[in-house]
C-alpha cells in the first residue's frame, strides 16, 4: 500500500491518534500532514515524533487552493493516498458559527477532490461521521443505505462533503472510501467534547453541564479503534464504498457524566442541568455489520478501560491542557455557556 500518504488535519485529536500508529504500525511508510492549525490543532499532540524522518508537516489552509498546490508540489513524487481528517467538528460551534464549516468542510473537501482529480492513482479517504444519518428513536441503528438527514450546520456541512466524494467518484472515477464513525474519546481531545471537558471540570472543580434532561445517546468508540478502522478501510476498502465504525458502547450523557464525577471527584455535586442545544440530536447508533464482515474489523477497547485510561491521561497532562484552553477557545466557551445556566 502507500509508500507516501497525505493527511489533513494531523494536528487534531483523531489525525494525530492517526499519525502516532501509522508510525507505529507501517514503519516504511512517509506521512505528510497538512494542518491549518487552527484553535484545535496543535503540534504537542505530534511533537513527540515531530523529528521522526518517516513525518513532515506542512502548515497549510485546505481551503486555499494555490496554497494547498504549492504546498503537495514541494513533495518528491505524488502521494499514493490522501486521508482527510481537517474540518471545524464541533457541533456548538457550527450554531454559533456556521460559516468556517461551510468553507473547511464542504470547500476544503472540494479543493482535495479537485487534487486527487489530477492525481488519479491516489486512494482518497473522507473520513466523516455518524450525525450525517440525522437523528434516531429510542430504536434501531445506522446503516451505510440509512438516508442522509443532517440536522446541525456541522453534520449538514460533513453531508455536503460525502456527497460531493461520491460525486467524484461516480463522476470523474476517483478512487475514494469513506468512513463513517461514531463519537470519538481518547488522548489529545479539545476539551470543548463532552469527555475531556467534564473531565477538566470535574478536576478543577467546575460545574459540569449536561445539555436538557441529559438522556441524549451516542455511541462511544475509542479513538485508537477508529483509527485502526481508518487504516483497515485505507488498504482494504473497496473504491465508492461508505463504512460505518462504532464502539456498540450507547451511554446516555447523563451516565457519561456521572460515571466520570465517581471516578475523578467522587461526588455528582458539580453536575447542572442547563439549557439544551438547539435542535439536539436524539440518538445515535451504528450498525457495523458491514465493517466486520468485509474488513473484518472489531472494536478493541471496551468503554469501562477506555475511560478510565483518558481520564489518567488528562489528568497526567496539565500543562498540555492548560496550553490548548487559549484565549479564544475562552471567549467561545464564554459566548456559549454564558445564560445556559440552571434549565
Ligand atoms: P479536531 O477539531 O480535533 O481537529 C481538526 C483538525 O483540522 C485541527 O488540527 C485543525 O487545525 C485542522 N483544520 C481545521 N480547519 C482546517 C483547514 N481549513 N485547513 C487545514 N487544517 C484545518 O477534529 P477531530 O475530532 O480530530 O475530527 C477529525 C475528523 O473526524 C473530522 O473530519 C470529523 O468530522 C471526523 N469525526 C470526528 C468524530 C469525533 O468524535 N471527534 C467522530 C466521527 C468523525
Ligand atoms: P459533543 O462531545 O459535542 O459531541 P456531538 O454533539 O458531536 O455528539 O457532545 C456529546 C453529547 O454531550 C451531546 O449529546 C451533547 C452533550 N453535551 C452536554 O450535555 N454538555 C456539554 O457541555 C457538551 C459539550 C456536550
Amino acid at each position: 500500500m502507500p509508500k507516501t500518504l497525505v493527511i489533513t488535519g494531523g494536528c487534531g485529536f483523531i489525525g494525530s491518534n492517526f499519525v502516532h500508529l501509522l508510525l507505529r504500525e507501517r514503519p516504511d511508510w512517509h506521512i505528510v500532514n497538512l494542518d491549518a492549525l487552527t484553535y484545535a490543532g496543535n503540534l504537542a499532540n505530534l511533537a513527540s515524533i515531530a523529528d521522526d524522518p518517516r513525518y513532515t508537516f506542512l502548515r497549510v489552509d485546505i481551503t486555499d487552493a494555490e496554497a494547498l498546490n504549492a504546498a503537495l508540489a514541494t513533495l518528491p513524487a505524488p502521494p499514493d493516498a490522501l486521508v482527510h481528517f481537517a474540518a471545524e467538528s464541533h457541533v456548538d460551534r457550527s450554531i454559533v458559527g456556521p460559516e468556517a464549516f461551510l468553507n473547511t468542510n464542504i470547500i476544503g473537501t472540494f479543493r482535495l477532490l479537485e487534487y486527487a482529480r489530477k492525481h488519479k492513482q491516489l486512494r482518497y479517504v473522507q473520513v466523516s461521521t455518524d450525525e450525517v444519518y440525522g437523528s434516531l428513536g429510542d430504536e434501531g441503528a445506522f446503516t451505510e443505505d440509512t438516508p442522509i438527514a443532517a440536522n446541525s450546520p456541522y453534520s449538514a456541512s460533513k453531508a455536503s462533503a460525502d456527497l460531493m466524494v461520491r460525486a467524484y467518484h461516480h463522476t470523474f472515477g476517483l478512487d475514494v472510501v469513506t468512513t463513517r464513525c461514531s463519537n470519538n474519546y481518547g488522548p489529545f481531545q479539545f476539551p470543548e467534547k463532552l469527555i475531556p471537558l467534564m473531565i477538566l471540570h470535574a478536576k478543577d472543580g467546575k460545574p459540569m453541564p449536561v445539555y436538557g434532561n441529559g438522556k441524549n445517546v451516542r455511541d462511544w468508540i475509542h479513538v485508537e479503534d477508529h483509527c485502526r478502522g481508518v487504516l483497515t478501510a485505507l488498504e482494504h476498502g473497496k473504491p465508492g464504498e461508505v463504512y460505518n465504525f462504532g464502539g456498540e458502547s450507547e451511554r446516555d450523557n447523563l451516565q457519561i457524566v456521572q460515571q466520570i464525577a465517581d471516578l475523578v471527584c467522587g461526588h455528582h455535586d458539580l453536575i447542572r442541568f442547563v439549557q439544551d442545544r438547539p435542535g439536539h440530536d436524539w440518538r445515535y447508533a451504528m450498525d457495523i455489520t458491514k465493517v466486520r464482515r468485509e474488513l473484518g474489523w472489531e472494536p478493541r477497547v471496551t468503554f469501562a478501560t477506555g475511560l478510565a485510561d483518558t481520564i489518567q491521561w488528562y489528568l497526567a497532562n496539565p500543562e498540555w491542557c492548560r496550553q490548548v484552553l487559549s484565549q479564544e477557545y475562552r471567549s467561545f466557551y464564554d459566548q456559549w455557556y454564558a445564560g445556559r445556566t440552571n434549565a
